[in-house]
């Protein structure tokens, strides 16, 4: 994202915030940090016991033995359901609103704790009756709804390790993960709606399990949406209307380790396929339970509104179970955006008096460009007095965004956490404490307590202030992700290479501090991951897809810096039959965009195809995606280019189409 503008005044909390905040002022941060710089586990052990229930409480804190598969509270007993229900019925919560389903016709369900406690039990129990049990891997196929959110209760309630994959992935993409985790179940709908249109996810896992490998899936359990028409496999696919109907409300829950894996949740690397990122049960739900207090100041009246989705960990940390486990009422958003206006974000928050908003840059920049075309969906048309803070995530918030969210939604009054992390670290690593934090608009300040996060170089030493490095965290904490699954050797590499000594964990970030406030700004992925509207993209899983088309001799995929989305996709291809032009390029430029689209998702289409006769490469043979980089942003080449074999070729891929 371009830097437009330079922004640096400083936005202190204002006082009438600090003075109800849970952590209220520099002070009660720094003495927290101060804590847990003294006695790291014995912090870690406080929180743990503080805000947990356990069923059998941990005797150990942190198991260091085999590094990098650190263990926490391994030996204590916990539920991540009872967690996030049970607690709720026993203090009190159990008429309290859960969840506001907004729909995306606008309609609105209510679902209280104590319904949704029922409901989560009634589908547990009926998963137990499919044979359905501890350790067993369910995959959830779903969109938006209070049944996505109950699929996943239920599954960690019993004990079995959900992975959802987004509504948006191709029936290839979601084959994959099937076979990789081996899951037994796959929970679904018949469709979704998402705009005012029905969008099939049923017949998308039809397909998926017909790709082959599938056969350890032995159920589908299929949410009914909108009625659409599907086809039902006897013996394979039952409706979950009519196996909960009869169960019991309640179920015990399976008690299980801290240890156990909670769910996998695959995101796009550097290299090869997804990775399916396995987080834990009892550090995995501690820090999505305090980052709802330290970041969010969560409190008992809020009405917490994250938009994300749950096939994404936002979803995950700030829908299923950080909100719920802390007791709040929350919104929980089928639709997009823009439907049926540019309004829509406004209005829901007008609608149901939201406290808290917590959204992308991206999301905020299409909506300041809607606002100024069209009067009608400005923020200022609409009530937006309940909110108290904002939140940003996914992506670096630019400046100019960053005040246009604090002046029109937050009328100046909101502060704003700019929340940096990654599906990797489950929770919040880097971001203001609304109560204590100076804010400085594109900067995510500084870590939260606890997270031993620096800025390192090559050799992994530390780099002093100003200059720019490697983001790493140097200790393990309770959120972080546990393993790859199936890939131990590929976890150990991809996150503790040897090179910065082994024990560091990689974030795969650059950031700089600032020289006077310590304070981090993420500069950017330092590896070929892309992110594209606040999803991460591998551009080698983009290029094998490409070259796997028929038509395709070679392929390289770089990003270019978009105002929008931050960035895109960008695709150069060489054809097996020649370079195409006119109107022959742009037919087979649509050609592919499509065909990544159907074979990842259409979340992955490059937005530029451009078509060269060969690539930029080495005269060993390497592709130069440096400069391709550079010809992506249309910006000229100034680098060496006397270790080209093919320097001509430059020319021809400027030429956009
Ligand atoms: O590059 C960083 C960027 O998103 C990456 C993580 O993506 P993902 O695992 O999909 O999780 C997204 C939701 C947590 C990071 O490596 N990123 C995330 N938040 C920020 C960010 N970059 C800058 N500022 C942020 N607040």
């Amino acid at each position: 994202m371009e830097q437009l503008m330079q922004e640096n005044r400083i936005f202190n909390p204002p006082s009438d915030f600090v003075k109800n905040a849970a952590v209220p002022g520099m002070d009660a941060y720094n003495a927290l940090c101060a804590e847990a710089a003294k006695d790291y586990e014995g912090f870690w052990a406080r929180l743990a016991r503080e805000n947990l229930y356990w069923k059998k409480p941990f005797t150990k804190v942190l198991d260091e033995t085999n590094p990098p598969f650190y263990k926490w509270f391994e030996d204590g007993l916990t539920n991540a359901s009872y967690n996030c229900l049970d607690r709720n019925l026993e203090n009190g919560n159990a008429q309290k609103t859960a969840i506001i389903f907004e729909a995306d016709d606008g309609k609105v369900t209510n679902v209280t704790y104590s319904d949704l406690h029922a409901r989560v039990c009634q589908f547990a129990n009926a998963l137990r009756k499919m044979g359905i049990k501890s350790g067993d891997r369910v995959i959830i196929y779903m969109s938006m709804s209070i049944e996505g959110v109950v699929a996943m209760q239920a599954c960690a309630r019993i004990g079995a390790t959900h992975s959802v994959v987004f509504g948006g992935f191709s029936a290839k993409s979601l084959q994959e993960r099937i076979v990789d985790v081996g899951a037994i179940a796959v929970i679904t709908a018949d469709e979704q709606m998402r705009g005012g249109k029905a969008l099939p996810l049923k017949v998308i896992v039809d397909e998926a399990l017909a790709l082959g490998d599938c056969e350890k899936v032995k159920n589908v359990i299929v949410y009914k949406r909108t009625g659409g028409n599907i086809a039902m496999t006897a013996g394979r696919d039952s409706w979950m209307h009519e196996v909960v109907a009869g169960e019991a409300k309640t179920c015990e829950p399976e008690w299980v380790s801290a240890e156990h894996p909670l769910f996998v949740l695959y995101t796009s690397g550097s290299t090869g396929k997804p990775k399916g990122v396995q987080h834990s049960t009892g550090g995995y739900l501690l820090w999505a339970i305090l980052t709802m207090k330290w970041t969010f100041d969560i409190k008992p009246s809020d009405v917490f509104w994250c938009t994300a989705d749950i096939g994404w960990v936002t979803g995950h940390s700030y829908i299923t179970y950080g909100p719920l486990a802390v007791g709040c009422t929350e919104i929980v958003f089928e639709g997009v955006p823009t439907y049926p206006n540019a309004g829509r974000f406004w209005d829901t928050i007008q609608k149901h008096k939201a406290t808290i908003f917590y959204t992308a840059p991206t999301a905020i920049r299409s909506l300041i460009k809607a606002a100024s075309v069209d009067e009608s969906v400005h923020p200022k048309k609409y009530d937006l007095s309940s909110l108290r803070l904002l939140g940003s995530v996914g992506e670096p918030i630019n400046p100019e965004a960053w005040m246009w969210y604090y002046e029109n939604i937050g009328s100046s009054r909101c502060p704003i956490a700019d929340t940096f992390w990654q599906t990797e670290t489950g929770g919040h690593m880097i971001s203001p404490l609304p109560g204590a934090t100076p804010m400085v608009p594109g900067s995510c300040t500084l870590p939260l307590p606890g997270i031993m996060a620096a800025i390192v170089d090559e050799a992994g030493h530390d780099v002093p202030n100003g200059s720019g490095g490697i983001l790493v965290v140097k200790r393990p904490w309770p959120s972080m992700i546990r393993t790859i699954w199936g890939d131990n050797d590929r976890f150990v590499k991809a996150y503790f290479p040897e090179e910065l000594g082994g024990t560091l964990y990689l974030a795969g970030d650059g950031a700089i501090r600032n020289k006077d406030t310590g304070y981090f700004t993420i500069t950017g992925r330092i590896d070929d991951v892309l992110n594209v509207s606040g999803h991460r993209m591998g551009t080698m899983e983009i290029e094998s897809c490409l070259v796997a088309n028929p038509l395709v001799a070679e392929a390289a995929v770089v990003g270019r810096p978009d105002d929008m989305t931050g960035e895109a996709i960008c695709a150069f291809v060489v054809l097996k039959g020649g370079r195409p032009t006119g109107d022959d390029a742009k037919k087979l430029a649509m050609e592919l965009r499509n065909w990544v689209g159907k074979e990842i998702g259409p979340i992955a289409k490059p937005k530029d195809v451009r078509f060269g006769d060969n690539l930029p490469k080495t005269r060993s043979g390497k592709i130069m995606r440096r400069l391709l980089r550079v010809i992506a942003k249309g910006e000229e080449v100034t680098q060496d280019t006397s270790t080209l074999e093919n320097p001509a070729i430059l020319e021809q891929l400027k030429q956009a189409l």
